[in-house]
């Protein structure tokens, strides 16, 4: 037996951020991503607030991708302050982080009940609706999806007013991050219908309004897509999970430092070729995997499909490498220039240990061999 829920109440749409008049004499913390608070977008938020007789309080000791120890600093926050809600106010470090501080404090004290409400201010992860937190070990230099129902937001507030802000490089990363989010639940092995629509839409409006989001901040229409695009796909690969792109780009994340969404964008074509085996040298034959006409149907989505199996792959993969290459994105990681090639290849064999046990390697539809991961990591150098 299968089941599909959306337990968390998503308010979108033009004045979204106005369900925060709803609150009445409560308690407030707000997790907040630090560029939120000093750029000011955060009075969005406490502009709100302060029209109704809540009390709030601002942590904002957030980092790109949130090590443990923030974690419990923020837990030391919420028992000092012992709010009824947390809002979470950023992009997914900010969510996931405090994510991380209510699973914890829950587990320390299981009668005390705070409510979560996401607000996210890129358009990425998808976090708002998701049961994950990426959480990052940087002695070990790993990143660990933790997975636990507990950590669904209870309410998620999608106002593009607050991803207006987010400039050209991170649209693009963040971008990316959906588009794979998207494509990676709709070829998982747990994919399901539900997950497959979801999925379908949101790669749809990707197709749509992605590059138009990121050539004009001020295109709100655009930006409001992919805000609910990006949405879209959280709840799609919150039921379908995710494959191995994802599961490499976190140890890319967590070695080097590269934006989650842009080592996704940068080994997602690579992964398409080795799930569907096919690559230039492919002719076309009578079978093929399953998900070979899955990512033929997104291709068909995006506009791309064409002749057959084989040049549909082929110009899908060549779709994707052109988004990129349109946004800036390199197309390998040497291309980032944030790490040299001797200290690239000699992590290769421990990044693929790593990516074999992530969580998201599970569900790709593929089941991948070492020799094979340590193989994807060179070709993306
Ligand atoms: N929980 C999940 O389901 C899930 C899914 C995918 C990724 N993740 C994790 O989420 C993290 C990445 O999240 P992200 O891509 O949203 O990036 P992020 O939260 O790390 O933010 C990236 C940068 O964007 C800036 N920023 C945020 N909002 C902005 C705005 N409105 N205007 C201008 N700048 C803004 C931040 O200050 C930061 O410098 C990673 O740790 C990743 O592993 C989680
Ligand atoms: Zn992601």
């Amino acid at each position: 037996m299968k089941t599909f829920e959306v337990k968390t109440k998503i308010n979108f749409g033009q004045g979204a951020l106005d369900r925060l008049l709803d609150f009445t004499n409560e308690r407030v913390l707000i997790v907040a991503d630090p560029f939120v608070v000093s750029s000011g977008l955060i009075h969005q938020v406490t502009e709100r607030l302060k029209r109704t007789q809540v009390t709030y309080d601002v942590f904002q000791d957030v980092v790109p991708d949130p090590p443990i120890d923030k974690i419990i600093g923020g837990v030391r926050r919420l028992f000092e302050f012992r709010p009824d809600y947390i809002l979470a106010l950023g992009g997914g470090s900010a969510i996931d982080l405090a994510k991380g501080v209510r699973k914890f404090a829950s587990e320390m004290e299981p009668d005390y009940k705070v409510k979560l409400f996401a607000i996210p201010t890129t358009s990425g992860t998808g976090s708002e609706v998701t049961s994950f937190a990426v959480i990052t070990d940087p002695v070990e230099h790993r990143k660990y999806p933790l997975s636990s129902e507990d950590m669904l937001p209870d309410e998620a507030i999608l106002d593009e007013e607050l991803v207006k802000s987010v400039p050209a490089s991170i649209t693009a990363d963040t971008g990316m991050d959906v588009m794979t989010h998207a494509i990676e639940a709709y070829v998982s092995i747990n994919n399901n219908e539900f997950s497959g629509a979801l999925a379908e839409k949101s790669v749809e409006i990707c197709g749509q309004f992605l590059l138009r989001s990121y050539s004009d901040n001020n295109d709100t229409h655009a930006r409001r897509k992919m805000h609910i695009a990006s949405c879209l796909a959280g709840l799609a690969f919150n039921s379908a999970s995710l494959g191995l792109a994802h599961g490499m780009a976190h140890q890319l994340g967590a070695k080097f430092h590269i934006p989650h969404g842009r080592a996704n964008a940068i080994v997602l074509p690579h992964i398409i070729e080795y799930n569907s085996r096919i690559d230039k040298l492919s002719r076309s034959s009578r079978t093929y995997d399953p998900c070979v006409q899955k990512y033929c149907n997104m291709a068909r989505i995006i506009g791309v499909s064409n002749l057959n199996e084989v040049t549909t792959i082929r110009a899908f993969v060549a779709y994707l490498q052109f988004m990129n290459h349109e946004m800036g994105i390199p197309s390998n990681v040497s291309g980032l220039g944030v790490v040299s090639e001797g200290e690239y290849f000699a992590a290769i064999e421990e990044m693929a240990e790593a990516a074999l046990l992530d969580g998201c390697t599970e569900t790709n539809p593929r089941v991948p061999t070492k020799k094979e991961v340590m193989e994807l990591y060179r070709a993306i150098w």
